[in-house]
């Protein structure tokens, strides 16, 4: 049996003509910077969301840091974030020359403990980053509220939840400004890197753009230092295909991950949790299992592809060894780096493959 951890390439096949059309209308325009249907995606992204603005750019790590320029954080700040996430939330802070504050997670979302946040706050903090790890929505209303209590901005890295919602709103639209990757195997997918910002402010808004284009609203005027940091029309045209069938496949996620969830249970593994103020568009499905190193490796003996997001905590990688931090910092993320594993979640699984995949998880613990 053939399975793939995430199946671009069977999920276009599913599209192809629609994808096709639209990435020959944009060849034959010429227009491969800033050609219409990048302002096309971005006022259906922010439409989507319920947001006032989206800027698209050249990936999610570049949203981030996009979204820290314009907001101003530079050196000598602290912005907190969650040591469990990929490694560009953290690197892009430490990349403006701030400095990454890390707060324990939630041992059942894996997302920031927001009852841990205030504790980490300083004189020098300016920023809060939320990831919504997985594609689940993080817990913000007691984030917001902080925030607003402390004068603290806040920047959603949305990059594994578009489509995801807390109390009935999309995340990516409660904080100053939302970061969307729609890196490949992402849930909307480019196929190559791309990425978005959002955001309700319209000054912000004007900053974000001039940011992404050399800090110049007009060519050869530039008002602030920024970057080269454009999403490509061909990514956009190819997005816009793909966002019409977003919700059918983030529903298709949930099912699959409801089978699964009934599939393992009998085995000694933790299905992932839902909590009830948000809802999981399932960028991951993850599993907390014990022994996961070994049946990592019965996984891979019966060719079953698994992923480990994500086995070293930001606060122990060697890029980030700084200021003394030591294993027993962030005790429940670092238990979670030894204890998940995400399984296949993609649009083109199927009842067998799945079937497949979680005997052999029960067998291992036979
Ligand atoms: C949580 C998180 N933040 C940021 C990023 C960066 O996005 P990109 O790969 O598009 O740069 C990713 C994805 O890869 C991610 O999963």
């Amino acid at each position: 049996m053939k399975l793939h951890m995430v199946d671009v390439v069977g999920q276009y096949q599913k599209i192809k003509s629609e994808v096709d059309a639209a990435v020959h209308k944009v060849i034959d325009s010429g227009q491969f910077i800033l050609g219409k249907e990048v302002g096309e995606l971005e006022c259906q992204i922010a439409g989507y969301l319920g947001a006032k603005y989206a800027v698209g750019c050249a990936s999610g790590t570049d949203a981030l840091q996009i979204a820290m320029m314009a907001l101003g954080i530079g050196p000598g700040d602290e912005v907190i974030t969650t040591p469990f996430t990929f490694v560009a939330t953290a690197e892009t802070i430490a990349l403006l020359g701030a400095k990454p504050v890390y707060v324990d997670i939630d041992p059942k979302t894996f997302n920031i403990d927001p009852t841990r946040i205030e504790a980490a706050i300083t004189s020098k903090t300016k920023a809060i980053i939320p990831v919504h790890l997985y594609g689940q929505a993080v817990d913000m209303d007691p984030i917001m509220d902080i925030a607003r209590r402390k004068g603290l901005k806040i920047i959603e890295d949305s990059a594994q939840a578009l489509g995801a919602s807390y109390k009935g709103r999309k995340v990516c639209t409660f904080g100053d400004i939302g970061c969307i990757s729609f890196f490949p195997s992402k849930n909307l997918g480019a196929f190559g890197d791309a990425g978005m910002v959002v955001c309700n402010d319209p000054a912000l808004n004007e900053k974000l753009r001039m940011i992404i284009a050399h800090g110049s609203k007009v060519r050869y005027h530039h008002e602030v230092v920024g970057v080269n940091s454009r999403l490509d029309t061909l990514q956009a045209a190819i997005l816009l295909v793909k966002l019409r069938h977003l919700d059918n496949w983030n529903n298709a996620r949930g099912k699959f991950a409801t089978r699964y969830n009934e599939l393992l249970s009998g085995a000694p593994v933790t299905a992932p949790y839902i909590s009830p103020v948000g809802t999981h568009i399932f960028h991951q499905y993850t599993i907390r299992a014990p022994k996961r190193d070994a049946l990592a490796d019965h996984m891979k003996g019966k060719g079953i592809p698994h992923a480990i997001y994500y086995p070293i905590p930001l606060h122990l990688q060697k890029a980030f060894l700084t200021a003394g931090n030591k294993r027993g910092d962030f005790p429940v993320t670092e238990k979670a780096c030894d204890e998940v594993l995400s399984l296949p979640m993609h649009t083109e699984l199927n009842e067998e493959q799945q079937s497949f995949i979680a005997q052999a998880v029960k067998n291992f613990y036979a």
